[in-house]
């Protein structure tokens, strides 16, 4: 039998990394030697005093639920390391009404758009932007307006340009800062001009901060929390997984508005069953270590970005180096944006980015991601993630830098 599936299933845009790993089998077969900077999945592990309160609190006898569902026997400590952190970090005070555990954000992201959003609905997610806004938005049968991130505007959303049908209809808006994939981050006022427009015309302000801990050079990343009276119109997430190497953990949380706190709260409870204990003891132990955990972590990918840049820079590229996120975005060469162009427009596999993603893999084995996989404001740009280990970072941008433009 060939099961029939689901119209949504249809609606998905192919997802990106899966072409990304076919072309790279591909070129693997044709004998090509890949070195790829294209997934941003830490390669560096888990810092150990995290492994070792999960193996603690794992096999702690005298917890007698250590091995039951997560969400029927909640661990306390992690939504108040939450409540402590935002506290220490920010400065903000969050009931415990405002702090929904989950197992990560992607899935988080997902079942927030199932608790708000109905059929036919409306939801504003930037593009280039991390694709799981718009498929949280095709699941639940609603629609997505797109805004541009563009370089002109530091990659951060133009309010003023959102059309005023879009406003009156929209009912959640994501922004995402550190931004993947632009790398660009965004001041305290952005935050607030966000928080303005949510309340204005009644739209939640979702904030993915799943890079918020990923910063340089002493930048601190600010929380849309931070602004006075946020937590009427906005929700921001955390996640575990790119601040502490914890991907496959699946640790994170949603806090601010009550109500969006509550409907994911609700979708949870009916569809999943809530993060291992050890793994709720582990999360709360890295947030209260947070500030000794961190620096380690960030030292790495800070050597890794200017190893990145410097190399690129001196063989012609101008990048500047970002401030935070995992992640370096170029700009195409402009050879390629001129092939592409002449070749007949913006559509991959003839984009810019899918041309020079194509060419530099054909010719130097390297894989990164083409921007235009981002959607089309991410055309023109390529990103290059830091996740590797420093040798392999090292051999892909010498090769990169020994491309003839
Ligand atoms: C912007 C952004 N948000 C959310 C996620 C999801 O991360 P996780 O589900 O591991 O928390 C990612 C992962 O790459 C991301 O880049």
């Amino acid at each position: 039998m060939e099961v029939q599936v689901a119209e949504r299933l249809k609606k998905l845009p192919p997802y990106l990394f899966a072409d990304l790993r076919r072309k790279i089998a591909a070129a693997r077969q044709r004998g090509v030697q890949v070195v790829t900077l294209g997934i941003g999945d830490p390669d560096l592990p888990t810092p150990d005093p995290i492994i070792d309160e999960l193996c603690r609190t794992v096999r702690d006898q005298a917890d007698p639920n250590r091995h039951r569902y997560g969400c029927d026997q909640p661990v306390e400590q992690f939504p108040q390391a939450v409540r402590n952190y935002y506290k220490r970090r920010y400065g903000v005070t969050l009931s415990a009404e405002q702090v929904v555990t989950t197992s990560g954000s992607k899935d988080a992201i997902y079942e927030l758009a199932m608790g708000i959003m109905n059929p036919g609905d409306m939801a504003i997610a930037p593009v280039p932007g991390y694709p799981t806004y718009n498929i949280g938005h095709v699941f639940a049968g609603a629609v997505t307006f797109q805004v541009p991130l563009l370089a002109s505007n530091n990659f951060l959303v133009d309010f003023d340009a959102i059309p005023h049908e879009v406003c009156r209809q929209a009912k959640v808006l994501w922004i995402n800062y550190p931004n993947n994939p632009t790398t660009a981050v965004a001041p305290l006022e952005f935050f607030q001009r966000a928080v303005d427009f949510g309340r204005k015309h009644n739209i939640l302000i979702a904030h993915d901060a799943a890079y918020s801990e990923n910063t340089f050079d002493g930048y601190r990343s600010p929380s849309i929390l931070q602004v006075p009276g946020a937590d009427e119109v906005a929700v921001e997430f955390f996640s575990h997984s790119k601040a502490f190497n914890m991907t496959g953990w699946r640790a994170g949380f949603m806090a601010g508005n009550a109500s969006a706190v509550k409907a994911l709260h609700l979708v949870k409870d009916n569809t999943d069953n809530g993060t291992l204990r050890a793994i709720q003891f582990a999360g709360a132990y890295a947030l209260d270590h947070a500030e000794s955990l961190l620096p380690p972590i960030n030292a790495v990918y800070q050597r890794r970005r200017d190893l990145v840049v410097s190399a690129l820079n001196a063989a012609g590229w101008q990048l500047e180096k970002p401030k935070a996120t995992i992640y370096v975005w170029a700009p195409v060469p402009a050879r390629y944006v001129e092939l592409a162009a002449r070749a007949g427009g913006s559509s991959d596999p003839l984009s810019a980015s899918g041309l020079f993603c194509a060419e530099l893999l054909e010719k130097t084995g390297v894989v990164v991601t083409p921007g235009g996989g981002y959607g089309q404001w991410g055309e023109g740009y390529i990103r290059l993630s830091l996740t590797y280990p420093d040798n392999v970072i090292r051999e892909a941008v010498g090769r990169i830098a020994g491309l003839k433009l």
